[in-house]
């Protein structure tokens, strides 16, 4: 079985191929997923992303999607956990109604929390936002509502620590250097504007933003689009993939990771449909 995990942060499993922007430990494969992806028609068993495709624009979704579909082998399952734009509006709704019913500090710091939720992270200006800023200090907002909202990876739980190795290191270093100097040059020739524009844009780059959100008509549109056949939506513990469970990346133990999300599957029957159109890097695997 060869199976790729996209976009996997620190949420992968060795029998993967697991590829990300940023590589957080060396068993992940630094790579900018806008480029394409960097293997052959036809590869892999399985493709799976987790709350990968709201950080890329529509257009960039599309693309991947269609890459995702491109080195699935025919037969093959993609699966896609996105968080849920009709969950969240649902329970913004919800809590909306009770603050308006009555206006306890819980109330209103419910409804807060998932204004934030819709909001935050398509607009936040610095890591965090004030989801992170609320997480730390929680107010009136109860923590297990947090907690039922996001998983229990919000406690700083996340399974896997970084290992960087001394070339990770360096690059890292090296990077911050560079982007350190283009700020500095970017502040002499444009003034404070262009150092917030700069920092701004860079942040926006970062791959944390949110660019697009999904429900569970939109995803599987989106899925018939890009050429997969039947999709469908299932929960954390359920998958077309063989022995999805087993490898903990929805779900932990009983726990599922991330309580917010659509999960939703679809096959590639068609090759037809999803044939390449060749992205540049896809001879580099
Ligand atoms: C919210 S995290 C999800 C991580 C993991 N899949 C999970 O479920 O915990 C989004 C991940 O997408 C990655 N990402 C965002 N844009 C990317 C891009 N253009 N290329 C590769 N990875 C990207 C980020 O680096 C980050 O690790």
């Amino acid at each position: 079985m060869k199976l790729l995990n996209i976009g996997c942060g620190r949420c992968y499993h060795n029998a993967w191929t697991n590829i990300d922007l940023v590589a957080a430990t060396p068993e992940v494969r630094a790579y900018d997923l806008r480029r394409g992806l960097p293997y052959q028609d036809d590869q892999f068993d399985g493709v799976y992303h987790s709350h990968v495709l709201e950080h890329l624009t529509p257009d960039a979704a599309a693309s991947m999607l269609r890459e995702c579909a491109r080195v699935l082998k025919p037969g093959g399952v993609l699966r896609v956990a996105v968080p849920d734009l009709e969950g969240i509006a649902r329970e913004y709704l919800r809590t909306l109604q009770a603050a308006s019913d009555q206006s306890t500090p819980t109330n209103i710091a419910r409804h807060r929390w998932m204004t934030l939720e819709l909001i935050d992270q398509m607009t936040r200006q610095r890591t965090g936002g004030l989801m992170g800023q609320t997480i730390r200090e929680p107010g009136e907002t109860p923590q297990e509502f947090i907690r039922g909202r996001l998983g229990y990876e919000v406690e700083g739980n996340a399974k896997v620590k970084n290992h960087k190795t001394l070339g990770m290191r360096l690059s890292r270093l090296l990077a911050s250097t560079r982007k350190q100097l283009a700020l500095t040059a970017v502040t002499i020739i444009d003034g404070s504007t262009g150092r917030d524009a700069y920092r701004e844009g860079r942040f926006r780059q970062s791959g944390e933003l949110h660019r697009w959100m999904y429900d569970r008509v939109s995803l599987s549109r989106l899925l018939t689009d890009i050429g997969m056949d039947h999709p469908q939506v299932c929960h954390a513990d359920e998958s077309r993939i063989d022995r999805f469970d087993s490898y903990g990346l929805d779900r932990d133990g009983q726990r599922v990771r991330k309580p917010d999300s659509l999960f939703m599957e679809a096959i590639k029957v068609s090759q037809a449909a999803t044939r390449s159109t060749s992205s540049p890097s896809a001879n580099a695997a």
